[in-house]
C-alpha cells in the first residue's frame, strides 16, 4: 500500500493555487525570520500556471523572493542559456524576470560545460545545494517515461546529479518545441533521484489525460527503478497534485 499523499483537485488552476499558497506561507515565514528559502524548481508545461500564480502573488500581495535561493532540476546537454529551448531561458521567461529574485541566487546545471568537466560540475551542484542548507521544497512534473527531472528509467533511488541519455519517448515529446526530433538534445544533466529525495518537502504536479497511466504506475506500483517517480512513495513529505484527468486511471 503506497503511503504517498494524493490530492485530486477540480482543475489544474485550483491545484496550482493550493501549492502556491504553501510556498507563500513558507517564504513569508522565512522572510519574517530573516532566513532564506531554498526552492527546487522544475520545467515543462505543467508548472507554468504555478509560476504564473507565484508571479501574481509577488505583484498583488508583495510576496518577496529576495531571500529565495533556487536550484533547477536539470538542463539539456549542449544548449547555451540563451537558446530558446534551454531551461535557463524557460525559467527567465516564466518566473525569474517577473520577480525580485537576486540573480546570484539562481542555480541551474550548465548544458555547455566541457565533457571532461561534467562530473566535477555535477559534484559542485550537489555541494552548492548542501551549502545552501538543502532544498526546503521541491516541485516536480512527470515525464511519460515516469521520469522526474531527467531521471530516465532505470534510475537508482540513490542516484545523484549526473549526465543522462534521454529516452526516445522523452525526445519525441520534446520534438515539436524544437521543430523536429533531430534538434532535440540526446542528453541532459539532471539532479539524481537521491538528490530530489533529500528535499524536505516535494510536490509532483500532473495534469491531463496523457499523464493518467504513468501517474497510476508511480502511485500504485511497488517502488521500482523503471518508474522513477515511484521513489516518491518512500518520502515522508511528498504529495501528488492531480486534476481529474491525470487521476482518472487510479484504482484506489
Ligand atoms: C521534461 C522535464 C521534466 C518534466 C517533463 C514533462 O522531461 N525534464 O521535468 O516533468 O518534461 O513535461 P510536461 O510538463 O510538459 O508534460
Amino acid at each position: 500500500m503506497s503511503a504517498v499523499l494524493t490530492r485530486r483537485f477540480a482543475d489544474r488552476q485550483t491545484a496550482v493555487r493550493a501549492l502556491a499558497a504553501e510556498f507563500q506561507e513558507l517564504i513569508e515565514a522565512r522572510n519574517q525570520a530573516g532566513q532564506s528559502t531554498v526552492l527546487g524548481l522544475a520545467t515543462g508545461s505543467t508548472p507554468i500556471p504555478f509560476y504564473q500564480e507565484l508571479v501574481r502573488l509577488h505583484r498583488q500581495q508583495g510576496l518577496s523572493f529576495a531571500r529565495v535561493i533556487t536550484f533547477n532540476l536539470d538542463e539539456y546537454g549542449g544548449l547555451p542559456p540563451d537558446h530558446p529551448e534551454s531551461y535557463w531561458h524557460f525559467m527567465q521567461q516564466h518566473l525569474f524576470q517577473h520577480i525580485d529574485i537576486d540573480p546570484q541566487n539562481i542555480h541551474l546545471p550548465s548544458g555547455t560545460v566541457a565533457e571532461a568537466e561534467i562530473d566535477q560540475h555535477c559534484a559542485a551542484y550537489e555541494d552548492a545545494i548542501r551549502a545552501a542548507g538543502g532544498i526546503d521544497y521541491q516541485i516536480l512534473g512527470i515525464g511519460r517515461t515516469g521520469h522526474i527531472g531527467f531521471n530516465e528509467p532505470p534510475s537508482r533511488g540513490d542516484s545523484r546529479t549526473r549526465r543522462v541519455e534521454l529516452d526516445e519517448i522523452t525526445r519525441g515529446d520534446a520534438a515539436p518545441a524544437f521543430g523536429g526530433l533531430e534538434a532535440v538534445p540526446s542528453w541532459a544533466i539532471t539532479m539524481g533521484v537521491g538528490t530530489i529525495l533529500d528535499a524536505r518537502r516535494i510536490a509532483l504536479m500532473a495534469f491531463g489525460e496523457a499523464k493518467a497511466d504513468i501517474v497510476r504506475r508511480a502511485i500504485e506500483e511497488p517502488v521500482n527503478d523503471r518508474v522513477t517517480a515511484s521513489f516518491l512513495q518512500t518520502h515522508p513529505m511528498a504529495q501528488f497534485l492531480l486534476d481529474p484527468e491525470a487521476a482518472s486511471a487510479l484504482t484506489r
